[in-house]
């Protein structure tokens, strides 16, 4: 056996059940990483090597655009566990293969609870941390304890605490600096004792006077947002997408008093540092986007901020429809929408 042997390299690989949105692309070679020594076996390999790489998840972020020539890495490391009990917290582990829902209910099977407002994301535990993931007023970095790397450079294993991975709104080091540099291959999570539930969203707020249920259980929490879900965002196992499309902008407060003045229901929220976030869902809606579709790429008719596969999406189709959302908001509102997920061309 030579030393390749055990590394699992695949030619012309269709990527269309990879990508969540379903478009259609082929990897020239993909490698499927197990376990950290495989990413050794690919930063030492003589081709793979100096290769440029791309580093597939769940495929949940990501619009591909036509086929891959740089050395697809799919990360498929598993393993669950529990890594300490401390009085103030469950320090649980994931390998970076995991699916996220999946996680989140066996943390809640076990007794630990602290990840369910971020239920039901589509994606992997190792896309998690990249962009931050965030739903009914919870992001990752809330949760996040510590994450091992391997750098694709020099083999090596790092591991990275909350402050080095500079966590932002829907954005980490791994979009920037380390982005296609090192590959996530475990994600340790910080669940504070005791459980306190966030229950701030209005979603969540309207749940509870529907319910009448006040001081729910985390798995209350966990099934309320996966009905909020369901109810408006749709299944990409259903209907391809990629989530969220555009992130929601955030202004000044002389932009969003401008734009109060012309749109009295403009949806914005006061963030802490004086600055106003605008609901990209809403100004997209407003322009009459909603339901609308060019080509087999469509806007979602529940949810004007996610863009779906009607039957046959190409990549191209959907940053056409992208670009001719972007412009019509912007040409209303004077506001430049910036995409979510990773455009990979
Ligand atoms: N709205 C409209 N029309 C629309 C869509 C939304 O008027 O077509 C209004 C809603 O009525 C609501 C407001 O816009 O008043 C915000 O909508 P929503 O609560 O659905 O949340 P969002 O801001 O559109 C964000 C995240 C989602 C996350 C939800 C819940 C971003 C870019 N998106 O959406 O994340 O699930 O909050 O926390 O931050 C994702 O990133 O892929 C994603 C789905």
């Amino acid at each position: 056996m030579n030393e390749n042997s055990a590394m699992r390299i695949e030619e012309g690989v269709s990527l269309q059940t990879y990508n969540s949105f379903g478009l259609p692309a082929v990897a020239r070679t993909l490698v499927r990483i197990e376990r950290e020594a495989d990413i050794r076996k690919v930063v030492d390999h003589p081709d793979f090597g100096r290769a440029p790489k791309f580093i597939l998840g769940g495929g949940s972020n990501i619009v591909l655009l036509r086929d891959v020539s740089a050395l697809v890495l799919k990360v498929e490391i598993v393993g669950r566990r529990l890594v300490e009990e401390r009085d103030d917290a469950w320090i649980v582990e994931a390998g970076a293969g995991e699916n996220w829902h999946a996680l989140v209910d066996w943390t809640l099977s076990e007794g630990w609870p602290g990840l369910e407002n971020l239920a039901l994301i589509p994606g992997t535990v190792g896309a998690a941390p990249v962009q931050n993931i965030g739903a009914y007023g919870m992001e990752l970095a809330d949760r996040f304890d510590s994450l091992d790397a391997v750098d694709l450079v020099t083999g090596r294993n790092v591991t990275l605490n909350a402050a080095q991975c500079r966590f932002g709104y829907r954005d980490s080091i791994f979009k920037q600096a380390l982005a296609g540099k090192s590959v996530i291959t475990r994600v340790r999570f910080r669940l504070p004792r005791p459980w306190q539930p966030v229950l701030g969203y209005l979603d969540l707020q309207r749940r509870m006077d529907e319910t009448g249920i006040h001081h729910p259980s985390a798995r209350q929490v966990c099934d309320w947002v996966c009905a909020i879900r369901r109810a408006k965002l749709p299944d990409p196992a259903v209907m391809g997408n990629a989530g969220s499309f555009f992130k929601n902008p955030v202004v000044t407060p002389e932009q969003c008093r401008d734009i109060i003045g012309r749109d009295p229901h403009l949806v914005h929220y006061a963030m802490p540092d004086g600055s106003f976030k605008l609901a990209a869902g809403w100004l997209i809606d407003a322009c009459g986007w909603k339901g609308k579709q060019v080509g087999g790429v469509g806007v979602h008719d529940k949810q004007a901020l996610v863009l779906v596969n009607r039957g046959g999406a190409r990549g191209a189709e959907v940053l056409t429809l992208a670009r001719a959302i972007q412009e019509s908001v912007y040409g209303r509102f004077g506001i430049r929408l910036e995409p979510e997920p990773v455009v990979v061309d």
